[in-house]
């Protein structure tokens, strides 16, 4: 079966104290949830890598570490960024260009196509954000999610007729990427996405952030 992709994507949401929170309740859940459909992975703010990764290991959970972003610099220099090259130590994967870098942090396509290629050099694998079909993917990219702002964290998600056929304009000129969608997911609407044939995950944001509602989310 193939497995679809659920990224929490905590962003700058919660603090070391939760860890021995969040995931022990996760751990006594585990056997309420079928995991041979799904591939879960945690995206917690830089600070947290090492925790998660950690917690990961200690509550021996099906899950992996997923970076939110990465330096477009390489390891040098830089007083205050955090490299690829570091972050590999801690996650398989990054999300590379979410809407709220682009839109908050000016992040252009030659800036993103730099972080692409860092994260290949380092053996990441990025997921690669865009707001709508228009936007260009980066070369080598195998993971593209499709995220549209007025969808990201206002309960107004995209509808799935729509996502499709955004789905089939992307795949027209990248045939071979991988589709996730994001925006407003949560465990009332995902059955509705999970339908859509090319869609092969979900970037969810609000829906994350406590386990209860995460749980809920992967029970579908
Ligand atoms: P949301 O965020 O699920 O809170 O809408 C999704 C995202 O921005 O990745």
């Amino acid at each position: 079966m193939d497995k679809k992709i659920i990224i929490a994507n905590w962003k700058s949401h919660k603090g070391p104290q939760v860890i021995d929170e969040y995931f022990p309740k996760i751990q006594s859940s585990l056997s309420s949830i079928s995991w041979e459909n799904k591939e879960v992975l945690i995206a917690p703010p830089h600070a947290l890598l090492g925790q998660v990764q950690y917690a990961i290991q200690k509550y021996n959970l099906p899950f992996k570490v997923c970076a939110q972003d990465v330096s477009r610099l390489p390891e040098g220099a830089f007083t205050g960024e955090v490299s690829a090259h570091l972050v590999k130590n801690f996650a398989e994967y990054s999300i590379i260009g979410h809407s709220e870098r682009r839109d908050n942090f000016g992040e252009s396509d030659s800036i993103l196509a730099d972080k692409v290629r860092l994260c290949r050099d380092e053996e990441i694998e990025p997921i690669y954000c865009i707001q709508d079909e228009t936007q260009v993917i980066a070369d080598s990219v195998k993971y593209v999610a499709y995220e549209p702002p007025t969808a990201i964290g206002t309960g107004n998600p995209d509808t799935p007729e729509h996502i499709q056929e955004v789905f089939s304009k992307i795949l027209e000129t990248n045939n071979s990427v991988k589709l996730l969608y994001g925006g407003s997911v949560n465990a009332e609407n995902i059955s509705r996405f999970v339908q859509i044939p090319t869609l092969s995950g979900f970037l969810v944001g609000g829906a994350s952030l406590e386990a209860e509602s995460f749980l809920s989310l992967l029970s579908w």
